[in-house]
């Protein structure tokens, strides 16, 4: 429609440039006959008026076709069916850790077009108060199940517990109070350095002490003294004056953001995909530290990743192929009884000696389908 709509506007760009060099050799040709200058001068004068009108009409239809462009995709939102998620009136306690539970889940996504089944009967337990990893390759459907307990979707069947209770008998406000997630394209507000790190519990935003404990956490403990306003110093580079931090700094405080809120469930997908293996490195320490204290003992971590430097840092993992659990367990268990799981450990350790570390993660270069448990 685009391509369509350029020709056409090329074409009648020449066309008029053509019509006005015509008017305007008509009108000199005439001129030189009659001798009459003002004649010449009118044609001049009428064609760059015609000129500028099929100008102004050509403006005007691009910016009404970018414009319904727009109104498309907003038509489109607006038509989007809702999805019906179930949720009851139960609350979760405040400042407990939670254990998650999957029995037999199996889930398609609504609407897809071929209906392919994405967890064929998936059942785990997460325990509280720890971190547990979720492992498999591209596809394996880890971040449904992490999507299936932020409540985006309904499971297909089965059912989803939290402390033992179904998940849709809470109500997703009290569930998004005591959850935070973090995911690979986590959001960087161009805002001050306290309301990135605020949002995660906007009733606590003038908290100063509060905001400075969650960079803390993260170690960036002095971040706000440094800057030239203090927390009120405004992130990034979109507004003049605007403090431009390093992907690793704006990631931590993406963290410091969701632990801002205290939470009892925190869910990251991928956080450090993005980022060298350094940056990785202190993002786990400030991860680390944070889970040490004693407001970390109260928090159940879920973490998606792929990188092993990543995954062992988790004390329970859970292995996924093709949204199958193949592997339950800690990392030497899995290592010594999970074909799959060492399988996949092995082709990434290989992949980083490798000149094409990706050639070595590819389905084919990895074995073992039976499921272990610890
Ligand atoms: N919104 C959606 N609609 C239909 N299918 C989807 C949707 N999102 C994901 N899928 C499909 O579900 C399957 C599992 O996707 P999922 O994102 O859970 O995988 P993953 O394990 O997180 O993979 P990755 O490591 O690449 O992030 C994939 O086959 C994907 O194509
Ligand atoms: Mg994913």
């Amino acid at each position: 429609m685009s391509r369509t709509y350029l020709w056409i506007a090329l074409g009648l760009g020449i066309l008029t440039t053509l019509a006005n060099i015509a008017a305007v050799a008509v009108g000199a040709i005439q001129a030189m006959h009659t001798g009459d200058v003002g004649q010449l001068a009118g044609y001049i004068s009428a064609t760059g008026s015609f000129g500028q009108s099929v100008l102004y009409i050509l403006v005007s239809v691009s910016s009404i076709y970018q414009s319904l462009l727009y109104a498309g995709n907003w038509v489109h939102l607006m038509d989007t069916e809702p999805a019906v998620i179930r949720s009851g009136g139960k609350k979760l306690d405040d400042g407990t850790p939670v254990t998650v539970s999957f029995r037999n889940v199996r889930f398609a996504y609504p609407g897809s077009t071929d209906g392919k089944e994405i967890l064929h009967g998936v059942s785990f337990d997460l325990p509280a108060g720890q971190c547990s990893a979720l492992v498999g390759l591209n596809g394996a459907g880890k971040s449904t199940i992490a999507k299936l307990i932020l409540r985006v979707y309904e499971p297909t069947s089965g059912s989803i517990l939290i402390n033992g209770r179904d998940i849709s008998e809470y109500s997703r406000a009290s569930l998004y109070e005591r959850c935070s997630a973090i995911f690979q394209d986590y959001i960087r507000y161009e805002r001050p350095l306290r309301e990135n790190v605020g949002f995660g519990d906007p009733g606590g935003i003038d908290d100063d002490d509060a905001i400075e404990h969650a960079l803390d956490l993260v170690g960036m403990k002095g971040l706000g003294q440094s800057l030239p306003e203090g927390l009120d110093t405004v992130l990034g580079r979109h507004f003049e004056g605007g403090y431009q931090l390093s992907i690793g700094q704006w990631q931590r405080v993406a963290l410091a953001r969701a632990l801002f809120r205290r939470p009892s469930l925190l869910i990251m997908d991928e956080p450090t995909a993005s980022v060298d293996t350094l940056s990785e490195k202190h993002f786990f320490d400030s991860l680390d530290r944070a889970d040490s204290t004693e407001e970390g003992s109260r928090r159940t971590t879920i973490l998606i990743a792929h990188r092993f430097t990543t995954i062992t840092h988790a004390s329970h993992i859970v292995v996924l192929r093709d949204g199958d659990i193949v592997g339950e367990g800690d990392h030497e268990t899995l290592l010594s009884d999970c074909t799959y799981y060492r399988s996949l450990y092995e082709a990434q350790v290989v992949s980083q000696r490798h000149e094409d570390p990706a050639s070595m993660l590819r389905p084919e270069n990895i074995e073992g389908t039976s499921r272990c448990s610890p």
